[in-house]
């Protein structure tokens, strides 16, 4: 390991180390604040697929998202997992979607709290930020 590596990989420990200290502080927790209050009704708090409105829409069994690490050989899908929830950019071919296209209305919502910002700024920067830190959530509700 050379010496930039090393730098890099101290920097990176102490960032994770600043991560979890600000997270165990009252910070808010965005992904999960999000989740609760969008996907939990059909996933379930815990990602489970037992969230009320499960039954009326999940008639492939695909609810449950706590698994999701493991039937990907340990490894959790991140690409995949926001690709899923943005939908705006899955492949017809893929089947009927029974998930609402969240980057759709993430972008509504985006432009809306933009539209009076003084400085130009691109809202889906906004919407990747939500995405992301909701995929970051449902990593932390992966099955051991
Ligand atoms: C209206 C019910 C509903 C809501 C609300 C919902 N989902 Fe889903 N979701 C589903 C269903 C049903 C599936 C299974 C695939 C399909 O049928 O589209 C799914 C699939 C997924 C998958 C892919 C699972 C796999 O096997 O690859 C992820 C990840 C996911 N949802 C995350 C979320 C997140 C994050 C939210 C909140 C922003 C959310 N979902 C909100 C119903 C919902």
């Amino acid at each position: 390991m050379n010496r930039t590596r090393i730098a890099c990989a101290i920097a990176g420990a102490a960032l994770a180390g600043m991560t979890a200290a600000s997270m165990a502080a009252d910070r808010p927790d965005y992904g999960k604040r999000e989740f609760d209050s969008n996907c939990a009704v059909c996933h379930g708090r815990l990602g489970k697929g037992d969230g009320p409105y499960a039954g009326m829409v999940d008639t492939k069994g695909g609810a449950d998202i706590t698994q999701l690490t493991k039937k990907n050989g340990g490894v959790f899908p991140i690409y995949k997992v926001t690709q899923t929830i943005d939908g705006r950019f899955q492949v017809k071919a893929h089947g009927p979607r029974e998930m609402p296209i969240w980057g759709a209305d993430y972008l509504i919502d985006a432009k809306d709290k933009l539209a009076s910002a003084d400085t130009p700024f691109d809202p889906e920067v906004l919407v990747t930020y939500r995405i992301y830190a909701l995929a970051e959530y449902v990593s932390r509700l992966q099955a051991k």
